[in-house]
C-alpha cells in the first residue's frame, strides 16, 4: 500500500471511493434515502473541488488502485475518512488516520476532533477516541445521527 498526498487528478477516484463506501460499508447503519441523500448517484464535482482544496488529504493506493482517503485541517480537524469496501477491515483507515496523527502531533497539535458515522463510531473507539456528543446533521434534505469525537494526541 502506497500513502501519498491527494493530487487534483485524483478527484473522480476519490469521489467514487467516498460514493462507494457510503452506498456498502454504511449502508447497514442509515436508512435507503438517508444513504442516497449522503452519496448522491450524480455527486456535484464543482463543491468537491472545493472541499478537497480547503483540506489536507491523504490517498491510499494499491497497485494504481484508490483503497482509501483521509482529509483533515491544521486545526486537528479529522473531516473525511473513508476506505473503499473491497479494502475494508485491512487496516487502511488506521495507516491513514496514523499518518495524519504524527503530522498533527509535530505540529504542536493537542487533539484530533471528528464528526463519526454510525458506521465509523466503532473504528474510532478501536483508536481510543473519546464521544463528546450525538448530534444530528441535516444532508441534502436527510437528518443523519452521527458522533462528535476527540482523542488527545498530545499536551496542550
Ligand atoms: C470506518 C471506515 C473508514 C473504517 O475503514 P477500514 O479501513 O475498514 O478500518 P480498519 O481496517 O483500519 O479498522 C481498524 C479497526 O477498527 C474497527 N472497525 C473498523 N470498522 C468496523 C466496523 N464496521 N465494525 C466494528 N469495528 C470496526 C475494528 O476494531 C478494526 O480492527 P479489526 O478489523 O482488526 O477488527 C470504513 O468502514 C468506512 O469507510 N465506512 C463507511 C464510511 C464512513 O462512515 N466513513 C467515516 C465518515 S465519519
Amino acid at each position: 500500500m502506497n500513502f501519498r498526498p491527494y493530487e487534483p487528478a485524483d478527484l473522480s477516484r476519490v469521489i467514487e471511493v467516498y460514493s462507494t463506501s457510503i452506498r456498502c460499508l454504511a449502508a447497514a447503519y442509515y436508512t435507503a434515502d438517508q444513504i442516497a441523500a449522503w452519496a448522491p448517484t450524480k455527486p456535484d464535482v464543482a463543491p468537491w473541488q472545493q472541499r478537497l482544496d480547503s483540506l489536507h488529504t491523504i490517498v491510499a493506493e494499491d497497485n494504481g488502485v484508490l483503497a482509501g482517503f483521509a482529509s483533515y485541517e491544521k486545526n486537528g480537524h479529522l473531516d473525511l475518512l473513508f476506505t473503499h469496501p473491497e479494502f475494508a477491515r485491512r487496516g487502511v483507515a488506521t495507516q491513514l488516520y496514523l499518518k495524519i496523527e504524527s503530522v498533527l502531533r509535530t505540529a504542536g497539535i493537542p487533539e484530533i476532533f471528528t464528526e463519526a458515522s454510525l458506521a465509523a463510531r466503532p473504528f474510532f473507539e478501536h483508536l481510543r477516541f473519546h464521544l463528546d456528543a450525538e448530534e444530528l446533521v441535516e444532508c441534502r434534505g436527510a437528518r443523519l445521527r452521527r458522533f462528535r469525537m476527540h482523542k488527545q494526541i498530545s499536551k496542550a
